[in-house]
């Protein structure tokens, strides 16, 4: 008898997406606060990109928000963990180390979507997927990475 990978529940993915909407809030908190204290002529382009980073943030929330719904799910008003800092490469990294979290995280959510044959959630989770990826290059160009 062949032995089934269990599939992760419906009730523990919606529990998952909760906790990535309430790091996407706070993603976006953070990104509005390293723009607004950055300074240095030098890092003009960065928070040019920092400012768009925080809007993508909010669309991120909103169409996981609206996924958890779908799925009869309470979406979270609670904000996940901010950091920040008063020196700019500090704040980068910052910024940077939350991607990477981000990416991790919506790699393996991507797998669990599709575990569960919720395709359209999957597609969604690409997209946030591709757009932390671009975030990450940001940042990675600005620290000099
Ligand atoms: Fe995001
Ligand atoms: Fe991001």
């Amino acid at each position: 008898m062949d032995i089934a990978l269990e599939t992760i529940t419906l009730e523990k993915l919606i529990a998952l997406l909760n906790m990535d909407l309430e790091l996407e809030y706070s993603a976006a908190i953070q990104y509005i606060n390293h723009a607004a204290v950055m300074t240095g002529a030098a890092y003009g382009d960065i928070i040019k990109e920092l400012k768009i980073h925080a809007n993508e943030e909010v669309q991120h929330a909103m169409i996981l928000a609206d996924q958890i719904d779908y799925f009869k799910g309470s979406p979270s008003v609670n904000v996940g963990e901010i950091h920040t800092s008063q020196e700019n490469t500090e704040m980068l990294q910052q910024d940077l180390d939350g991607e990477e979290d981000a990416i991790k995280r919506y790699k393996l959510r991507v797998e669990q979507a599709e575990e569960r044959k919720e395709f359209a959630l999957a597609q969604q989770l690409r997209n946030i997927l591709a757009t932390e990826q671009e975030h990450a290059i940001d940042l990675k160009q600005a620290l000099g990475k």
